[in-house]
């Protein structure tokens, strides 16, 4: 029998605390709504009392989110305690966190206060906060490095005062999994009254051991996780939310728990966190990095194409991305790039392609990642360079916090001028808009980067970017001391791209039929 494990997302607070990370309430609010369709069972909004800016991020949440129950964090102090309640009135459905430290270093140099006191206070606070609210969470902080007999005497003392859910929080990412997993199986052990209580887990990853730490817990009884999205959070950040919920999911014959999670949504809600915080995820970061589902040595795409599973444990589908990819690299071999070619639509004769692959090694050693555009040059030399369809010849855009943004677009095609406008999310949004609608192209867009290629005020920018459009993908660059310039530029450089392919597919189509 699969037990279902309460997924508490503290994105919106102890992921908000990742350096560099820092939310307006607006932005937490679209980041509420996605976990929302994520299938999360608690948001935990933030920290009421550290800021008007969180209490107000909390309050909106409260009164828009309807689903998942809606935390909020509190010390054990009455001040903590009325403005975490204030922000959360509005809910549907809420939960109070309170939280004290109960670990001798803790005690001695942080609060002071010894054990007497810590075990007082800290049913003192349960009781206060349960005259708001029915569902309380505590947490001991540092319980990882709190004597296990004292955490017992906590724990069973607060769910004697009402809490409904006890979390262990390794607070510095100290624990290693299997002593981890004993902490939790000592607690189911030695507090006697643990059956009123769900039995929470809130693990730093100090050690990279977060996750591992989080999984330990719930193989030993752990009824709930607390995590983020992209494991952000303080210092080396939190156990991350996917990598849990996908081992649960993949290793279901180990753990035996299932999760509320739509894991389709996994992916979506990562690129948004990453954008709105500007916390970067790691190419190589598990479920959701870049790379997490391309391949690009000879061996593992030869493998992944005669069967997925050979080189992967599950479907890019299944954490909401369009498939794998097999990078076209200097490690990539024959197979790979045949079927590439084959998906573009050229069948070459035995010469012809042995004279192909030779060029595309010698220009993979040279070049990262080898784009469609490349090996159709390669394929085809003979063609006519590569032809300038569109060209800007005018951008204006709008936008402002009251303004819906919108951009007027100036192309020429052949000679002639045209003109339109769109309205978008933002003004680069509503340039490609515009530019889709007089090209009649709408790709997917994959990739937006923006660098600085000279320094100071007047710097040159340069924007690249990458589309995916009827089986191709391109790449586009675009430089203008004015960034959204530079944006339209790269946008159009890749449109025309794609209209070279399809004009280049089309006569190479013809050639085809001489090279069966
Ligand atoms: O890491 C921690 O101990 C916390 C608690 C407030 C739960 O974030
Ligand atoms: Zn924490």
């Amino acid at each position: 029998m699969s037990r279902r494990i309460i997924i508490f997302d503290t994105t919106l607070r102890d992921g908000e605390q990742a350096p560099g990370a820092s939310l307006t309430p607006p932005e937490k609010l679209e980041i509420a709504k996605q976990l929302t369709r994520l299938g999360v069972d608690v948001i935990e909004g933030g920290f009421p009392i550290a800021s008007p800016g969180d209490a107000q991020a909390v309050k909106m949440i409260a009164q828009t989110i309807k689903g998942p129950t809606i935390a909020a964090l509190a010390r054990s102090l009455p001040k903590d305690i009325d403005a975490a309640a204030a922000a959360l009135a509005p809910a549907k459905k809420k939960r109070l966190h309170v939280f004290l430290a109960t670990s001798p270093i803790h005690r001695k140099y942080k609060l002071r206060k010894a054990r007497e006191e810590i075990l007082r206070q800290s049913v003192w606070a349960v009781k206060y906060a349960k005259r708001y609210c029915r569902n309380i969470e505590f947490s001991p902080e540092d319980a990882s490095r709190t004597e296990p007999e004292f955490l017992h005497e906590v724990l069973e003392a607060v769910i004697k005062a009402g809490a409904t859910t006890v979390n262990i929080p390794d607070t510095v990412g100290f624990a290693i999994p299997d002593q981890f997993g004993a902490l939790i199986k000592g607690i189911t052990e030695h507090v006697p009254n643990i059956d009123r209580a769900v039995i929470s887990v809130h693990c730093h990853n100090d050690l990279g051991l977060s996750v591992p730490n989080s999984l330990a817990a719930i193989k030993s009884g752990a009824g709930q996780v607390e995590c983020t999205i992209n494991g952000i959070g303080e210092r080396a950040g939190n156990a991350s939310l996917e990598e849990i919920v996908m081992s649960l999911k993949i290793r279901k014959d180990f753990f035996h728990a299932t999760t509320g999670i739509d894991t389709t949504q996994i992916h979506k809600t990562s690129r948004l966190v990453s954008t709105l915080t500007g916390l970067v995820v790691q190419p190589n970061k598990a479920i959701v990095g870049e790379n997490a589902f391309r391949h690009e040595s000879g061996i593992h795409q030869d493998g992944i194409l005669k069967h997925a599973k050979t080189y992967e444990i599950m479907r890019p589908e299944d954490v909401g991305l369009g498939g794998s990819k097999l990078v076209l690299g200097k490690l990539s071999g024959r197979h790979a790039f045949v079927k590439r070619l084959s998906a573009l639509g050229f069948r070459l004769g035995k010469d012809e392609l042995n004279r192909a692959f030779e060029q595309f090694k010698l220009l993979a050693d040279k070049k990262k990642e080898v784009f469609d555009e490349d090996l159709i040059a390669i394929v085809e030399d003979t063609l006519p360079a590569e032809q300038e369809t569109f060209k800007l010849t005018y951008v204006h855009t709008t936008s402002g916090s009251d303004t819906v943004p919108t951009a007027t677009i100036r192309l020429a095609k052949e000679g002639k001028e045209f003109q339109d406008a769109a309205c978008g999310d933002g003004p680069v949004d509503a340039c490609y808009k515009t530019v889709n609608r007089m090209t009649g192209l709408s790709p997917e867009l994959l990739d937006y980067a923006l660098h600085s290629v000279t320094k100071g005020r007047d710097a040159l920018g340069e924007v690249s970017v990458k589309l995916r459009h009827k089986g191709f993908e391109v790449s586009g660059r675009g430089t203008s001391t004015d960034i959204i310039e530079a944006s339209a530029k790269a946008y159009i450089n890749a449109i025309n791209k794609l209209v070279s392919l399809s004009t280049r597919q089309s006569s190479l189509g013809r050639r085809r039929a001489l090279h069966p």
